[in-house]
């Protein structure tokens, strides 16, 4: 793992948009995305940067089951508005939260993510180790499925929400295997509060315990920390 540390997130922006850069110049095809408030700042800086994704494809991470793609909080509106309505790419691709069949749309996105095979994935971290949906426990073999959020999550990611009943109690999910077969995985974590499963991630045992653990298997991972996150780092 190649570890970056930056001052704050519009450091790590700049910083994860120049991966983003790099891979477009070594001809990247298909970038894996992520939502949350972590790459927001990595968006930024490629809306504001001349960089052009109208050839490429986009497959992102995860969504509620139950939000539909206009719904405020469903991801692939976070998308919208956070990188897709300033930088468009040929085809975005994020599960489909209003399929109930969890099955069927598991295998459908598995079927997109074998066609496109991703040159580029960004992660963000959960509090708890997570990545994508993938809660701790996943199997390190999973693929597209169905998920039921953990209490954890559900409060993390209320502050979203007006109310934390409103937060969906299920979402489809990139699998672990899935997230591991991209070419170059890109994570960001930035908070005192992200410390602890950043060092867990890096520094820990691999066990599906800390889902994040698995990218020390991966050869190609940049990870970008700002101080805080980085602070239980041996
Ligand atoms: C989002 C995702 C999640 C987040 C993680 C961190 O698509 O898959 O795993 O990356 O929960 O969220 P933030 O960035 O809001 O701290």
């Amino acid at each position: 793992m190649k570890i970056i540390k930056v001052q704050d997130q519009v450091e790590g922006g700049q910083v994860g948009a120049r991966v983003f850069q790099d891979a477009l110049q070594t001809n990247a095809k298909v970038f894996g995305l992520a939502t949350g408030s972590t790459p927001i700042s990595i968006y930024d800086a490629i809306t504001k940067s001349d960089m052009d994704f109208s050839d490429k494809i986009s497959i992102n991470l995860d969504e509620y089951k139950g939000l539909s793609g206009d719904h405020e909080q469903s991801y692939r509106y976070f998308m919208q508005q956070h990188l897709f309505n300033e930088k468009p790419f040929k085809e975005s691709y994020v599960p489909d939260g209003l399929n109930p069949d969890g099955i069927a749309e598991s295998e459908r996105y598995d079927a997109i993510l074998d066609q496109f095979p991703r040159d580029l994935q960004i992660l963000g971290l959960g509090q708890n180790g997570h990545i994508g949906f993938n809660e701790p426990g996943t199997s390190f073999e999973s693929t597209t499925h169905e998920v039921d959020l953990t209490a954890s999550t559900i409060e993390a990611n209320a502050r979203f929400f007006d109310d934390q009943n409103d937060v969906p109690r299920q979402a489809y999910s990139m699998g672990i295997k899935s997230i591991m077969s991209a070419k170059q995985i890109l994570m960001v974590a930035y908070g005192a509060n992200k410390a602890q499963a950043v060092q867990a991630m890096i520094e820990g045992p691999v066990t599906e315990n800390v889902p994040a653990s698995i990218l020390q298997k991966h050869d190609n991972v940049v990870v970008i920390l700002d101080e805080a996150a980085a602070s239980n780092l041996n």
